[in-house]
């Protein structure tokens, strides 16, 4: 799903000289940055054996490396939102919008001060001395949002460049900033265009609808409990569809594979007509909506009474009521979505059903998985692979552990573990109330003092000690914003594009985009006419 070259030919050749300078001006800076750094430490090197420790801590600091490679790192932050700023002049100044050009130039300033500032004194900028800034420059980067500039495919042009000067200095890091949110929330045109289509294909062809109503033989193997069941819940037409076809194009006995979708009421006619023009190697596919559940209520459902609190609602939707403090991320209704908190109902949405495999929609499959389903879960509930390879995946980097109620019953160490590819024993899970054990933390959880938002934290804490940890190589992590081994790669049977740079964005990391692209079939019509690649 590549950007259409006519969508910006025109603009880009005016374009060119300035965003080179740009770029230029950037890549001098970042030298000059590390030049400084490298002159700072050759300089004092002789002093060092008889500073103090806290002189050493002040050094290690002033590694420009490290600052930049580090997540935390307001420098780090600064300088993205610098980047980025820069894209924005350029279009700014494009579209005669010269006020906005001159404020976004004058704050760029006012940041790149600051860095140097930090350079020169030898000791890291601190949270409180940016905050102002980068809030700042935040307010701006969102106004030139709603100025509707084609964020997206400025973004990826100059991501391009950053990415190749980040790659000189040998450091691969999420672009965790609001920058990379801002695109990532962007529905692109084509997937738009394929929905609307589909719909309409829906409600002309009635032979599509009674295909799929009078299939005995489907609705039995629906509740066959010998057969693989997997289920997706998702709004996006186009990465459901790679993800059916990848499980489907690497399982040893497709036919054996049923797959049951849940989506929402605007993606449901259009969901059904894909799956049921498309054959996938004889896979089974059911799709659902979740307005049709009716026990999924506000008087059973925590989230959704919570959400008919107002001032719930004015958190996730107003803009000022944490001064900010809370990221752009969270604020997203993608947040609030049912579909996002489906997962914590899977024995409800499949009450025949004994095991499931949950799969996000940002995902591709490269292996058989039939070997999940024979996996010994030992009585847990949940089969997942755990992420605290590195130190920081632990329960501690998710939940507040200020809180007595967290504080009294988990392990601060625990191994946090991803959603995205899990086993799920729902017998085990009815058995243990799992649900129950979720509804009670989400109302304990009304204050927004456990956790913030997002399903990982509640994920954590009904799982707990239900978790049987996975092979590392059934799930592989990353591919939506860092580097991931090579080996891991092609070892792995599901990969995951978590991260905001998803393979269907033009923002999506290009060296990956062909592991998922390869399970698109772009000659498709209707692709065609709705200018995917
Ligand atoms: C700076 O940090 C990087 C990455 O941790 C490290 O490889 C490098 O040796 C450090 N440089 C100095 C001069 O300490
Ligand atoms: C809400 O859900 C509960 C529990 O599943 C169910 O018993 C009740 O009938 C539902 N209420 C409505 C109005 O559908
Ligand atoms: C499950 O847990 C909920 C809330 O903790 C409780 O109200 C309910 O009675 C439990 N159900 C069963 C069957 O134990
Ligand atoms: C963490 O919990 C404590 C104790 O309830 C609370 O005072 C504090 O505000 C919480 N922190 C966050 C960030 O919510
Ligand atoms: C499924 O993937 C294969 C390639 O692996 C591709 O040839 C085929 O066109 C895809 N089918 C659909 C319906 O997307």
């Amino acid at each position: 799903m590549r950007r259409r070259a006519t969508d910006f030919r025109r603009p880009v050749r005016r374009k060119v000289p300035d965003a080179f300078w740009w770029a230029l001006c950037c890549a001098v800076i970042l030298l000059f940055v590390y030049i400084l750094s490298k002159g700072n430490k050759i300089e004092s090197r002789p002093a060092l054996s008889k500073k103090t420790y806290k002189h050493d801590k002040i050094m290690e600091g002033l590694n420009i490396t490290e600052e930049m490679l580090n997540s935390n790192s307001v420098a780090r932050q600064l300088n993205d939102q610098i980047s980025l700023a820069k894209a924005f002049v350029v279009i700014a100044k494009e579209s005669n919008n010269l006020q906005f050009a001159w404020e976004l130039s004058a704050q760029i300033h006012n940041s790149q001060m600051l860095l140097s500032n930090a350079a020169t004194r030898r000791v890291p900028l601190t949270t409180r001395e940016t905050e102002r800034a980068i809030r700042d420059m935040a307010l701006l980067l969102y106004q030139a949002q709603q100025l509707h500039y084609d964020s997206a495919t400025m973004i990826m042009r100059f991501k391009a460049k950053i990415q190749a000067l980040e790659e000189q200095m040998n450091s691969v890091t999420e672009k965790s900033s609001k920058y990379g949110q801002i695109a990532a929330e962007e529905v692109p045109k084509s997937l738009y265009c394929l929905g609307v289509r589909l719909t309409r294909e829906w409600f002309r062809n009635f032979n599509l609808q009674k295909k799929l109503k009078d299939d005995r033989q489907m609705e039995m193997k629906l509740k066959d409990n010998n057969l693989y069941h997997f289920c997706v819940f998702s709004d996006n037409i186009l990465a459901t569809s790679v993800v059916v076809n990848s499980t489907a194009v690497n399982s040893k006995n497709p036919n054996m594979v049923v797959f049951h979708l849940v989506t929402d009421e605007i993606n449901y006619a259009a969901m059904k007509a894909w799956f049921a023009v498309n054959d996938f190697h004889g896979v089974t596919v059911e799709v659902q909506k979740f307005e049709d559940f009716t026990w999924l209520n506000a008087s059973y459902v925590p989230v959704l009474k919570q959400l008919q609190d107002s001032e719930i609602q004015s958190y996730y939707f107003s803009g000022n009521s944490d001064d900010g403090r809370t990221p752009i991320k969270f604020r997203n209704p993608k947040y609030l979505s049912m579909l996002n908190h489906l997962r914590f109902y899977i024995p409800e949405v499949f009450p025949a059903l004994k095991k499931v495999v949950f799969l996000d929609d940002d995902v591709v499959v490269q292996k058989d998985l039939s070997g999940l389903f024979s996996i010994d879960l030992k009585g847990n509930v949940n089969g997942a692979v755990e992420t605290c390879m590195e130190t920081f995946h632990r329960y501690h980097k998710y939940l507040n552990y200020s809180h007595p109620l967290i504080r009294a019953q988990f392990d601060p160490d625990a191994c946090g573990w991803a959603f995205g590819m899990n086993v799920f024993d729902l017998v085990e899970w009815r058995k243990k109330n799992v649900t129950g054990i979720y509804h009670h933390w989400q109302e304990k959880n009304v204050d927004r003092t456990l956790w913030k938002l997002g399903t990982l934290p509640p994920g954590l804490l009904t799982f707990y000690g239900l978790t049987q940890p996975l092979d590392p190589s059934w799930h592989v992590l990353g591919f939506g914003y860092t580097n991931v081994d090579p080996q891991l790669i092609e070892r792995g049977a599901v990969l995951h594009f978590n991260g905001n740079s998803k393979p269907w964005l033009k923002i999506g990391i290009e060296k990956y985009k062909p592991l998922w692209e390869k399970y698109v079939e772009y000659s498709h019509p209707l692709l065609q006419q709705c200018n995917f690649h």
